[in-house]
Formats: structure tokens, C-alpha cells, sequence
């Protein structure tokens, strides 16, 4: 029986049959409801960047922030993987670290190397001179950026929004940057204990006025970006972290929002995370799926969860590891396949072409045999 294999198509031919008649129809929004779909959805984190030569024409004539801050750039480099993979969702383009802006955290992204802050947050009065953002004055070029890719892509695949979670946009304005050991982070929590709980209340506020913001814009499914958050452990997660993270998913689902709740490095504390809430949980490779399923006891669903560097080997060493994955996957729902963390700037983009269509394929071959 021939299966339609939506991996062969660019996006932009799709055969109308294969268009989704609403966004709710579509694979991805299926598997963050956790209902079957026709095949697995797959997109990738950091799937606007470098390692797309379209993105680095753009890259060459713009600085960084003035591409996030021109709605048409944001557009245009979302659509870039759109138009050349066959992936299932679109995510705006943008970074977890803008709405620090407008909380009066001057960030800087240098040409070469992470991003930097020049007033990082040390003392109990800098978290209380805080300001809490307006997403519609302070993040409106994020906004029309979604806006303007939602009326591109309005019935063909779904539109992510995202923003950090408050611990690790917390660890940046702390250590003023990335991090190796999150010392001056911890120290700050262990000491500060009350000034800690009043910088996640803050920052915990902005993160849900700028996720509801950018849904009202056209996101469909938001995503949390709590990447540095293995660091700490389950005790400190719990105390810390949980009640915040708890706080947002919570009235993410009172508002039907889907969401999904994004971390590394958290083989431990994948129990008290999934808890914490989220539709669909994010998982690196740390941990093999199928031991991540076990650990969720909340019902949801799994992104994940290849290893980047798989894609640097050829096309049979990573088609390999993605049929291991979906393989322990075993066809439950609530499956959205994705890298473990972000694509790495050397990635041929051919092996992203190539994964997406395989997942697909793939995916409708375990379909179909465990339907007849
Ligand atoms: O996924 C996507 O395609 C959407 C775009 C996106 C960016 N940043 C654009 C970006 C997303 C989702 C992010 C999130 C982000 N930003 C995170 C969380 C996810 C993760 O990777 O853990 C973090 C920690 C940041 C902070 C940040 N921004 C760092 C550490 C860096 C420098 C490191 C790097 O990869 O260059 C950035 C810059 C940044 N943000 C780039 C892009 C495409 C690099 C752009 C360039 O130099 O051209």
C-alpha cells in the first residue's frame, strides 16, 4: 500500500490535500494533545542559525539584535527552514534573553562569543529596581515578527512561541553571561534566599505576560526554555525552582495554552520537572526515551532527543540513532521528535534535510505496521 509520505514534499508544494484544514489538525498540535498522528512531528531547536548559508547572507549585513528587532528579518529567517525542510512547526526567531531589556538589564550579543550584560544582578536592590515588562511596548518587534509569520503559514504548519524560564534567564543576569558552574547563581540563592524569590516572582511575571502576548500575536504552542537548569539538584530544583515553574505552566493550561517544558542535563530531575507541568517535556540525550517515559508520571508527552553531534556523522550513523529513538518511542502518543539541545552552527544542512524527511518515513513505516 503506498503511504503518503509527507517527508518527500517541500513544504511550499504541498499537495492541497495534505495542507491541514486548521492549525489544530496539524501533527505537531496533535502530539502536544497527545493523540495519534499520521507520523512522527519533527522540528529542531536553533533551527534558524548559523548553519544555513541563507542565514548567514543575512548574518553578514545585520548585527544580531538588529535582526531580532526588524519584524521582517524575524520572518523572513523563521521561514528559512520552513521553505527548505520538511519540518512540522515553525519557531519565531527571536532570544530567551530580549525581554531582559525591558526589565533595565542591558544585554549585548558581541560578534563573536555568548551574550554579555554589563549590569548583571548582584544585590538585593537590584532585583527590587526591577522592572516588570510590557510585552506590548517592550517586545512588539517580537510580536509583529509572529504576526507576520502566522498570516504566511495560517493552515499549513503551527507556529512556536517561547520564552526562558525564570531560573535560567535568572543564571544570566546573575553571572552577567554564560556559565560553567552557576557559582555566582547559587551563591545568590543560598544567600539571598528572599531576594531569589522575589527575582523569579518578577521575572516569572514577565515570562507569562510575554508567553500570552505572543499567543494573542499568533503562537500556537509555547515552548520554556529552561536550559541550565540540570545543574542543580532535585532538592534545590524543588525549593527553588518548582513552585515558580508550577505558577506559569499552571495558568498556561488554564488559558489552553500548550506548552512545552524544555531542559538539560535533567535525567534526575525529570519527575519533579514533568510535575512541575508542561504538556510535552523536553528531554537532551542523556537519558535513553523510553527510561524518560517512565519517569514522567504526569501524562505528558516527550521532545527529544538525538544528540547534535549525531548529526555531524554520515546519514546512516544518525538515520540510526533517530530509528533507536523512535523505535523506544514505540508509537505512543505525545511523540515530537527533535534534537537534545540546539543544532550546532557545523551542521551539514543536507543531514537536517535528510533527518527530517527519515523521521518521517520512518515513522510512517512503524504506523502502518502496527496498524495491520
Ligand atoms: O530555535 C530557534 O530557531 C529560535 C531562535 C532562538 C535563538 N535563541 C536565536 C539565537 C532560540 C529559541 C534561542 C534560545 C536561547 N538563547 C537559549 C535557550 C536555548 C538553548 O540554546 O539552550 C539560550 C541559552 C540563549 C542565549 C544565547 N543566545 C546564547 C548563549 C547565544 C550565543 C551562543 C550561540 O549559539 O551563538 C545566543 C545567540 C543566538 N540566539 C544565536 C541565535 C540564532 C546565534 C546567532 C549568531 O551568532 O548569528
Amino acid at each position: 500500500m503506498g503511504i503518503q509520505l509527507p517527508g518527500q514534499y517541500p513544504l511550499w508544494q504541498y499537495p492541497e490535500s495534505n495542507t491541514f484544514m486548521t492549525s489544530q489538525d496539524s501533527r505537531f498540535i496533535k502530539a502536544c494533545r497527545k493523540e495519534q498522528t499520521d507520523c512522527t512531528p519533527v522540528w529542531f531547536m536553533r533551527q534558524a542559525g548559523r548553519y544555513m548559508k541563507a542565514y548567514r547572507a543575512i548574518r553578514k549585513k545585520y548585527s544580531l539584535i538588529d535582526m531580532f528587532k526588524n519584524p521582517d528579518l524575524v520572518a523572513e529567517i523563521t521561514l528559512q527552514p520552513v521553505k527548505e525542510f520538511s519540518i512540522d512547526a515553525a519557531i519565531i526567531f527571536a532570544d530567551i534573553l530580549l525581554p531582559l531589556e525591558g526589565m533595565g538589564i542591558g544585554i549585548e550579543f558581541p560578534q563573536a562569543g555568548g551574550p554579555v550584560i554589563h549590569n548583571p544582578v548582584r544585590k538585593t536592590a537590584d532585583v527590587e529596581s526591577l522592572r516588570i515588562v510590557d510585552p506590548v511596548a517592550d517586545l512588539d518587534y517580537v510580536l509583529e515578527g509572529l504576526r507576520l509569520v502566522r498570516s504566511e503559514i495560517d493552515g499549513k504548519i503551527p507556529l512556536i512561541g517561547f520564552a526562558g524560564a525564570p531560573f535560567t534567564l535568572a543564571s544570566y543576569a546573575i553571572e552577567g553571561g554564560s556559565s560553567s558552574n552557576y557559582l555566582i547563581t547559587k551563591n545568590f540563592m543560598y544567600r539571598n534566599p528572599d531576594a531569589w524569590d522575589l527575582l523569579m516572582k518578577k521575572l516569572s511575571r514577565a515570562i507569562l505576560a510575554f508567553l500570552k502576548a505572543q499567543v494573542e500575536a499568533g503562537a500556537q504552542v509555547v515552548q520554556i526554555f529552561d536550559s541550565w537548569v540540570g545543574c542543580l539538584s532535585p532538592e534545590d530544583y524543588g525549593h527553588y525552582v518548582f513552585p515558580h515553574m508550577k505558577k506559569i505552566l499552571n495558568e498556561l493550561r488554564r488559558e489552553n495554552i500548550p506548552s512545552i517544558n524544555f531542559g538539560t542535563g535533567t535525567a534526575g530531575l525529570l519527575p519533579l520537572l514533568a510535575e512541575s507541568g508542561g504538556d510535552i517535556v523536553g528531554v537532551d540525550w542523556r537519558i535513553s526515551l523510553d527510561q524518560a517515559w517512565n519517569f514522567i508520571r504526569t501524562g505528558a508527552g516527550i521532545q527529544g532527543n538525538l544528540d547534535p553531534v549525531a548529526l555531524m556523522a554520515p546519514p546512516d550513523f544518525f538515520k540510526q540513532k533517530a530509528a533507536e529513538i523512535l523505535d523506544k518511542a514505540a508509537g505512543r502518543p505525545g511523540h515530537i521528535f527533535n534534537l537534545g539541545h540546539g543544532i550546532l552552527p557545523s551542521t551539514p544542512e543536507d543531514s537536517v534535510k535528510a533527518l527530517a524527511d527519515y523521521i518521517h518515513e520512518y515513522s510512517a513505516t512503524l504506523n502502518s505496521q502496527k496498524s495491520t
